[in-house]
């Protein structure tokens, strides 16, 4: 038995949702612990395809129990419609549970965000516009409504009462926008509540039930590593802590009960919204990897800038999230390039520097060190193991889990379940990967 987790080692949309979706057929739990609808997992299973934006990416095995933990924002209006498509498309929702402590998502949040968003101007971050950083702002203010606040219909109009005439207060005077009717919201909310009220729960302590079972846990990040509010590119972050450590905090379990951590990574790298990016191609290459990729935001539908694969970002990740293995995703999109590169170290004010710097205008003034290789120019999106895989895909692979000296667990070649190489199941196999610390590939014929 192990509990793993799944976090995004770039700038997010890594492909959790679907190593997650793959993941679950030997979970018994599946746990979003931070984040909100500014995440959007797409899992493909026989052509169909699944958008999850809150419910976590086991929900399509029946018997997997999914928990939205007490870390994440909850926006109870997308999450009933995320529960309506999973229902129109005859997927059960018995086993979800809500955290009743987490927090709630409202219409002044969302307000706010698009707001202060235009009033940035040129500082703008480029948010998903979806209320994340003013919900997780009142939860640190402490006048955050929380999920056991929706289901006590006194309390919630008194703390309603006061908090929107307090916001109505921000949006007309500092903004310029209408006021909201407090009685209107509390009663949208109100019959929010009635319909989520059954999958309500104590989620840390049902988290830990599970963990007394032995049952198989798995942690599903939402965003990544470099949006981590205290570890990423500050100030073009999410409001939370996507990075390992996250996860414990966000769902109430203590960091012992933690077996694994696997690192989501495309073989490339994209990024939505503002901030420094040193591997960019804004030309015909980034383009090319944008339309092979379908790179456009599951939430907004904003296309991702795109870049070569960075490992100066790969070894931070690797540090400040304790990766055992990574997953390797969307290496079929490089399928067609005469020539690939891997930033293998930035070049800061002349010098070589190896890490990444915490200071941001450090960062911001990083240019990349390139090492080439030639492309393997041949597809590889029906390859099923290590030895279907062109030589020169597979020395890609191996030069990756060299520089970042970290082994490769599963590879991703295309959108749908089944388009995967594991070597290593990371839940029930030993500890051994596709590809040890020394880059050398190791049989796969265990799978
Ligand atoms: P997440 O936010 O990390 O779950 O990632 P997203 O779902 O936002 O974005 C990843 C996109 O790539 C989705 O459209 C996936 O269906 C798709 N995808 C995932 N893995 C692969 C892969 O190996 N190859 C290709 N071509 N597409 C993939
Ligand atoms: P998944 O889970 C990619 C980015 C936004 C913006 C910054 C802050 O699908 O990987 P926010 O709305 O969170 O205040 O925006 O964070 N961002 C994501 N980028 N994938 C995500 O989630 C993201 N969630 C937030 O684009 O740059
Ligand atoms: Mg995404």
């Amino acid at each position: 038995m192990a509990n793993v987790i799944v976090i995004g080692a770039q700038w997010g949309d890594e492909g959790k949702g679907k190593i997650t979706d793959l993941l679950s057929r030997s979970a018994d739990v599946v746990v979003r612990s931070q984040g909100g609808v500014n995440a959007g997992h797409t899992i493909v299973v026989q052509g169909q395809t699944f958008k999850l934006h809150l419910i976590p990416s086991g929900i399509l095995y029946p018997d997997t129990e999914c928990i939205i933990g007490s870390g994440t924002v909850i926006d109870p209006k997308v999450l009933l419609e995320e529960l309506a498509q999973l229902h129109r498309l005859e997927v059960s929702t018995d086993k979800l549970f809500i955290s009743q402590t987490a927090h709630v998502t409202m219409p002044y949040h969302r307000l706010l965000d698009k707001a202060s968003e235009e009033k940035r101007g040129k500082y703008k971050l480029g948010t998903t516009g979806r209320g994340i950083g003013p919900t997780y702002a009142d939860k640190s203010e402490r006048t955050g409504i929380r999920v056991l606040d929706l289901m006590n219909r006194d309390h919630l109009h008194e703390k309603l009462e006061w908090t929107i005439n307090y916001k109505n207060g921000i949006l007309e005077k500092l903004y310029n926008l209408e006021p909201l009717d407090p009685q209107a919201v509390i009663k949208e909310y109100l019959d929010y509540a009635e319909q989520l009220r059954p999958h309500v729960v104590d989620s840390s302590l049902k988290i830990y039930e599970s963990i007394k079972k032995r049952k198989n846990i798995l942690f599903e990040g939402a965003q990544g590593t470099l949006l981590d509010l205290d570890h990423g590119t500050y100030p073009y972050v999410t409001s939370s802590n996507p990075i390992a450590g996250g996860a414990c905090v966000g769902s109430g379990v203590g960091p012992t009960v933690i077996d694994r951590v696997i690192g989501v990574a495309k073989a490339y790298t994209t990024r939505v919204g503002e901030g420094p990016f040193p591997t960019e191609l804004k030309g015909e290459v980034g383009q090319l990897l944008g339309d092979r990729g379908a790179e456009f935001g599951t939430t907004t539908g904003r296309a991702r800038r795109c870049g070569w694969f960075d490992a100066v970002i790969g070894r931070y990740a690797v540090r400040i999230n304790g990766l055992d293995c990574l997953a390797i995703t969307k290496l079929d999109v490089l399928d067609e390039l005469k020539e690939i590169k891997v930033c293998v170290a930035y070049e800061l004010d002349g010098q070589p520097c190896h890490h990444f710097p915490s200071n941001a205008s450090e960062f911001a003034r990083c240019r990349p060190i390139y090492e080439a290789f030639p492309g393997w120019q041949t597809s590889t999106s029906h390859c099923r193991t290590l030895e279907d895989l062109p030589k020169r895909a597979l020395n890609y692979l191996k030069f990756l889990a060299e520089l970042m000296d970290t082994p490769i667990a599963i590879v991703s070649l295309g959108a749908s379940r089944d388009q995967t190489i594991i070597v290593e199941d990371p839940i029930h196999g030993p500890k051994r990967a596709l590809l040890d610390a020394n880059g050398e590939p190791v049989s796969s014929t265990n799978n």
